[in-house]
C-alpha cells in the first residue's frame, strides 16, 4: 500500500466486513457524541453499504441500542438526480433499510434535493444545508466525524468519476457533476469535504472491484484516472474495509 492511503483490513466475506463497519460506526458515534455532542456522518450510496445499514437498524444486533441516534446527523456523500421515491435514490435505500427503523429525528436527516430540475441549484441548496448544520463561516469546511464511501469498478467514489473536473476541488463543498458514462448529472460532495473528515471508511466488496483496488493501493497516484485516490484525509483516519474477493489481486 502506498503510504498516504491508510489502513487496509481484509475480511473473509462481505458480511464480516459489514459487521466490522457497524462496530466502527457505533464506536465512532458514541465517541463523537461524548466528546463533541454530535455525530455527523455522510452515508454512501450504491449496494455495498446496504448490509451495514441493515446491521445498524437490526433489533437482533447490539448496534441499534448502542448508537446515540438522537444526536446523530445524517448526510449523503452523493445522490442521483432522481426523486427520493426512485429505486436509484441513495436516500431511499438508506431510509428504507435503516433510517425509517431507528429513532433518529426527521430534522436530522439531510437529504440531497437531487430531484430539483436545476442540478447546480440542488448542489447550492445542499451546500447551504451543510453550512447551516455545521454552523460554518464562509471560509470553513465541514468536518464529518465519519464518511462512508464505496468504489466503482473503474475507481470512482461518491460521484467523482474518472476525468471529472472536480477531482481536485478544494473550495466548493457540493457540486453538480456531469457524468458522461451515465449521461446524467450527479450531486456530490467534493474532496474539499471528504478530506476534512475525522475518518473516511471505504467499503469495497466483490471480484469486480479487485483490479481498481490494486491500482488504487499499489499503483501510481493518478486521481484523475482513479478518483478514489483523491480521498486522503488531511487530519483524519482512512480505513479500507474490503472482502477477500476485492483484495484478490493485491500483492500483500
Ligand atoms: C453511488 C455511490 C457510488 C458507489 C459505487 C459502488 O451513488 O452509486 O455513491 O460511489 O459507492 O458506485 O457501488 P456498489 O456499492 O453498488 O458497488
Amino acid at each position: 500500500m502506498n503510504a498516504g492511503s491508510g489502513e487496509l483490513r481484509v475480511f473473509e466475506s462481505a458480511a464480516q466486513m459489514a459487521r466490522r463497519a457497524a462496530s466502527e460506526f457505533s464506536r465512532r458515534a458514541i465517541e463523537s457524541v461524548a466528546s463533541r455532542g454530535w455525530f455527523r456522518v455522510a452515508l454512501a450510496g450504491g449496494s455495498t453499504p446496504r448490509r451495514l445499514y441493515a446491521l445498524l437498524a437490526s433489533t437482533l444486533e447490539p448496534f441499534r441500542d448502542q448508537v446515540p441516534w438522537a444526536k446523530a446527523q445524517f448526510f449523503w456523500g452523493d445522490e442521483r438526480t432522481v426523486p427520493p421515491s426512485n429505486p436509484e435514490s441513495n436516500y431511499r435505500m438508506a431510509n428504507e433499510v435503516m433510517l425509517s427503523k431507528v429513532p433518529v429525528p426527521a430534522e436530522h436527516i439531510h437529504r440531497i434535493l437531487a430531484e430539483l430540475p436545476d442540478p447546480p441549484m440542488a448542489a447550492r441548496r445542499y451546500e447551504e444545508e451543510l453550512r447551516r448544520v455545521f454552523e460554518l463561516d464562509p471560509a470553513s469546511k465541514p468536518r464529518f466525524d465519519l464518511v462512508i464511501l464505496g468504489m466503482g469498478v473503474e475507481g470512482h467514489t461518491a460521484s467523482l468519476f474518472p476525468g471529472s473536473e472536480w477531482i481536485h476541488e478544494n473550495t466548493r463543498l457540493v457540486v453538480a457533476a456531469w457524468v458522461e458514462k451515465l449521461n446524467a448529472f450527479r450531486i456530490t460532495l467534493t474532496p474539499a469535504v471528504f478530506n476534512q473528515a475525522a475518518c473516511v471508511m471505504f467499503l469495497i466488496s466483490g471480484e469486480e472491484k479487485a483490479e481498481a483496488l490494486k491500482q488504487a493501493l499499489e499503483g501510481p497516484r493518478r486521481p484523475e484516472l482513479l478518483p478514489i485516490q483523491a480521498i486522503r484525509p488531511v487530519d483524519g483516519s482512512l480505513q479500507w474495509l474490503v472482502d477477500r474477493a476485492a483484495a484478490s489481486k493485491l500483492s500483500h
